[in-house]
């Protein structure tokens, strides 16, 4: 090659290189632009987003983006132009625009992992038939049925879990609360079965946020392998209940057979199995954090604790017959639980981004978010602002009692909003209530070692929780 040709060459690659960076860092749009930096080509910021802190506090990401830019900029993460929402005027827009303007998007990597059809992104019509089936099963009728499920398996686990010497709790709540929802969903029993499937979940689960390099070894491989062998699960055991129906106990399974019988039905066994897949792990991931969270909580806060305590024990004491099991009035009555449990989350954060794409061109106070960005609403932000939530950071959970939740979507988004707001959110609480019912009228618990908490931004317990949990001795009187 002659000097010439490899000079031209060179130039022409250098050239190349920039007008890309150029773009990179100034894409289209067809009016202002969100103030903020696309970080580097590909990559954009992806690493700041995810580099974890360890306090409650909003990601340093977006705390200090929101400095420098105002609460709404943009950024680039795994290889998706996206707006940052910290403003809870454009959350609220977000929300009530869901299937307009906007519709729900997660980055390809989560949509590879868990299906291409998951009720997460499907839309129009299948995604309110898919809404309407889990509904039959998590909406009112189906929890009061579940109450003394619920009741049972929590005395059940924490009976197991005072005969050893400690537990790890996000582990030990991880297990209950898996095994009460796939029994609901397809009367899995873990005992009975030979394959793990809550195994084949947490390999799919340590996985799920990692790079996406799928050879043996890595995490994401592992994951993926852990998806693969979970899915086979699920669908031997859909395959065995057709061969075998005519059980007495009704479940999700029956339900989805039923409808997959029908000449005109549009549902698919394919979409059916992603569909578990993704209650399952919605359930076994959040559920169990905010349970640990909650535990953690209230043994750092011994008055809140007593407070518990004392509401549960009064349930008790205004029963004619102190055995007997809890009725749904009771449920209904637990006040100060559910501020414990509205305090824990708002902390916890367990979603801290809600993703959406954009379906055109929207202008919004004088920005415009370009046809096909996505979008995150920002829970942290709006459960951390201070003129909401008077000294954002304490553990508080008077400061629920009498308030007003008017407009209840710009203040409290844990369970997100508008038509996508969580399915299970009354599932999630109704288990924590009754598992904490349990839990602070029999027991005791002393926290031994970890407990601490790493945002990624996720929140995780890095090094476990280990506690102690012993049944109270009435005749000594010893309180927890
Ligand atoms: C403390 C526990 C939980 C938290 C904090 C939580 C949080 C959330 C949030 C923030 C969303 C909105 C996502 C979005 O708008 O893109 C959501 C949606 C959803 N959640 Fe939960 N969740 C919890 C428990 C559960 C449980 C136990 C189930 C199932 C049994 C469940 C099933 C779902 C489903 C199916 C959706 C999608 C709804 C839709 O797209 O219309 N969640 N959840
Ligand atoms: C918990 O938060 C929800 C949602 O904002 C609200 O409707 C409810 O009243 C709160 N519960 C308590 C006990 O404050």
């Amino acid at each position: 090659m002659s000097a010439a040709v490899f000079c031209t060459a060179t130039v022409l690659i250098f050239v190349w290189i920039a007008r890309f960076v150029h773009k990179w860092r100034n894409p289209k749009c067809n009016g202002l632009l969100p103030p903020g930096s696309m970080g580097w080509p590909l990559l954009g910021e992806t690493l700041q987003f995810f580099s974890p802190t360890s306090t409650f506090d909003i990601n340093p990401f977006v705390k200090d983006r929101m400095k420098r830019y105002g609460p709404i900029f943009r950024t680039s993460l795994v290889g998706q132009p996206l707006i940052v929402s910290a403003d809870s005027d454009l959350n609220y827009f977000i929300f009530q625009q869901e299937g307009q303007l906007f519709e729900s998007w997660y980055p390809k990597t989560f949509t590879e992992i868990f299906g291409k059809q998951n009720v997460g992104s499907l839309h129009g019509f299948m995604y309110k038939y898919l809404k309407n089936m889990v509904l039959t099963l998590f909406g009112p009728e189906g929890l009061k049925k579940m109450l003394p499920d619920v009741e049972q398996a929590s005395n059940t686990y924490l009976k197991r879990w005072s005969t050893q010497n400690y537990v790890e709790l996000k582990d030990a709540t991880s297990s209950l609360i898996f095994d009460l929802t796939a029994k609901k969903l397809i009367s899995y029993d873990p005992i009975k079965s030979s394959e793990s499937l809550r195994k084949h979940f947490a390999a799919f689960i340590e996985g799920l946020i990692s790079f996406p390099l799928n050879i043996p070894g890595t995490a994401y491989h592992k994951c993926l392998e852990g998806r693969k062998k979970a899915m086979k699960v699920l669908k031997d055991m859909l395959q065995e209940r057709r061969t075998n129906p005519g059980r007495q106990q009704s479940d999700f399974f029956d339900y989805v057979l039923q409808e997959l019988g029908k000449e005109d039905t549009v549902l698919t066994e394919a979409i059916a199995l992603d569909l578990m897949f993704v209650l399952l792990f919605a359930s076994y991931e959040t559920t169990s954090i905010a349970l640990t969270l909650a535990i953690k909580l209230l043994l750092e806060h011994p008055l809140a604790l007593k407070e518990l305590t004392e509401e549960h024990e009064e349930i008790i004491r205004e029963r004619e017959n102190p055995d007997s099991s809890l009725t749904w009035r009771e449920f209904k009555s637990m006040t100060f639980t559910f501020q414990v449990i509205n305090e824990t989350v708002r902390l916890a954060n367990i979603a801290p981004g809600i993703f959406r794409k954009a379906r055109e061109d929207i202008n919004f106070k004088g920005y415009t978010i370009p046809a096909g960005w996505a979008i995150m609403a920002c829970p942290p932000v709006v459960h951390l602002d201070p003129a909401r939530y008077e000294d954002p950071l304490e553990y508080n959970p008077w400061r629920w009692k009498g308030l007003d939740m008017n407009g209840a979507t710009r203040s409290f988004m844990a369970f997100g909003g508008g038509m996508r707001f969580c399915i299970g959110a009354d599932f999630a609480k109704l288990q924590m209530a009754v598992f904490l019912h349990c839990f602070v009228t029999k027991y005791m618990c002393k926290a031994i070692s970890g407990g601490d908490i790493l945002r990624t931004p996720g929140l995780q317990f890095p090094n476990g929780f280990n506690a102690q949990i012993s049944k109270k001795d009435e005749s000594v009187g010893v309180q927890i």
